[in-house]
């Protein structure tokens, strides 16, 4: 449907969002399974989010909140987010140091992981794929726990 293929070619242009799982189908398919929720305006896709599965069956995460440029400061992300927890009954995980996402994750109370609690999560489900640090080394990552570098946030309900 048209109005996916044009929410997938916005979502390409951001180069903060992990885009090699972002298709039409697949973002569908989670809206229907209710892991993702969506603003709509004149039959456009204006702002999105989704709680994407990770090979961890016991968490999910809070990924692809994004927001049409024009629409950007008007509380859509807040109330994407928001709608997001209140269908959620998983373990929750992200990773951002983007401040408005951040903003979001302190709003609704999520927990920053230190450098001795980020195991927490299986690194199966945080750090991967990550492109600036070996398989081998992850568990020595330099970026873990940074501010403006890796910043792992967590929701257990
Ligand atoms: C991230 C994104 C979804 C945020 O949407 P937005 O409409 O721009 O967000 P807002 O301007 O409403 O700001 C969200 C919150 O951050 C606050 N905020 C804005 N700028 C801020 C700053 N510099 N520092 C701290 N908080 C800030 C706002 O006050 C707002 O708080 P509120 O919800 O309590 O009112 C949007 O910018 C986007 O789509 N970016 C591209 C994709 C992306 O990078 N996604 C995140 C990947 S981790």
């Amino acid at each position: 449907m048209k109005k996916w293929h044009t929410l997938v070619t916005e979502l390409e242009k951001e180069d903060a969002l992990l885009l090699p799982r972002i298709t039409g189908a697949t973002l569908q398919d989670l809206v229907y399974n209710n892991y993702a929720t969506y603003e709509e305006e004149n039959g456009e896709i204006i702002a999105f989010g989704a709680l994407w599965e990770t090979p961890d069956p016991h968490w999910r995460e809070l990924g692809t909140l994004w927001v049409n440029h024009i629409h950007r400061g008007k509380g859509l992300s807040s109330k994407v987010f928001s709608t997001l927890m209140k269908n959620n009954v998983n373990k929750l995980m992200l990773i951002t140091h983007n401040k408005k996402v951040v903003k979001q994750v302190e709003k609704f109370n999520w927990a920053k992981a230190t450098i001795s609690t980020w195991n927490i999560v299986p690194w199966c489900a945080t750090c991967k794929p990550c492109d600036r640090v070996q398989e081998a080394q992850k568990t020595m990552c330099p970026f873990r726990a940074v501010d403006n570098e890796c910043q792992l946030w967590l929701f257990i309900p």
